[in-house]
């Protein structure tokens, strides 16, 4: 993948409800966008053999899969997607599963991505469940966990990516969804930025998805946001 290529900074969520939207979407896009992300929505409705597909045509897949299970199968399945030829695959950062994906990966260029905390989870949410740290914390201590097993990367908001980056240094990649151009619906993104501001800080890839493909012309709103983002990695 050729980093100095702008495209490949922004990542179109294809989350769409049937893979016939989701086909048509990628015709639509064409050349526009060289980077996709497959999450569980699109997985139960025919978006593995789309991957295969996407990835068969060239284009760059992020399997937004957020495996957790024990060390054995989460071992088994991150080498199944490894031998796909996808190039992220989100875990979650407990130390056990990202150790078993990390040995999983054989000789491929699958990079993984944990999830710390999800961002739907509060304070509250997180006592509940039996934990002792606050999210603030417990982000913190999974982020150091990741790094101390090699985890390629994080997915993280755009607003922790600049004390991300300073805490775990230039190696870790920094993927942050919750982008949005100027002027763009919010829609149900609490904390946002835009494209320009995200790789300011930090951020290695941006995951994008209803200000491209709700956009009335998607194309043309994928093309403003590469141009901006290139903008960024100018300065
Ligand atoms: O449409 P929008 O640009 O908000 O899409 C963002 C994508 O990033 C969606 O696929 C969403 O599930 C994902 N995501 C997120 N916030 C997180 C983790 C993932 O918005 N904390």
């Amino acid at each position: 993948m050729d980093s100095a290529d702008p495209r490949n900074k922004m990542i179109v969520a294809l989350d769409l409800p049937d893979l016939a939207a989701a086909e048509a979407m990628v015709t639509r896009l064409g050349d526009s966008v060289t980077f996709y992300k497959i999450g569980l929505e699109l997985v139960y409705a025919g978006g593995m053999p789309l991957a295969e597909r996407l990835i068969a045509s060239g284009k760059n897949v992020f399997l937004d899969l957020k495996l957790h299970d024990i060390p054995n199968t989460v071992g088994r399945a991150t080498a199944q997607i490894a031998k796909m030829g996808a190039r992220f695959l989100t875990i979650h950062a407990f130390s056990q599963t990202m150790r078993a994906a990390r040995e999983s990966l054989g000789d491929s260029s699958l990079k993984l991505l944990a999830v710390t905390v999800m961002t739907s989870y509060d304070d509250n949410d997180l006592a509940e469940a039996g934990y002792r740290l606050n999210v603030k914390d417990l982000v913190a201590h999974r982020a150091q966990q990741a790094k101390t097993v090699n985890i390629h990367g994080l997915i993280l908001s755009a607003e922790e990516a600049s004390s991300m980056r300073a805490a775990l240094g230039p190696d870790m990649l920094l993927v942050t969804p919750g982008i949005r151009p100027m002027g763009a619906d919010i829609g149900d993104q609490k904390r946002v930025m835009t494209p320009a501001r995200a790789i300011a800080a930090g951020a290695d890839h941006l995951v994008i998805g209803r200000p491209i493909t709700q956009a009335s012309d998607p194309r043309a709103a994928a093309e403003a946001i590469v141009k901006e983002i290139a903008g960024a990695l100018h300065k």
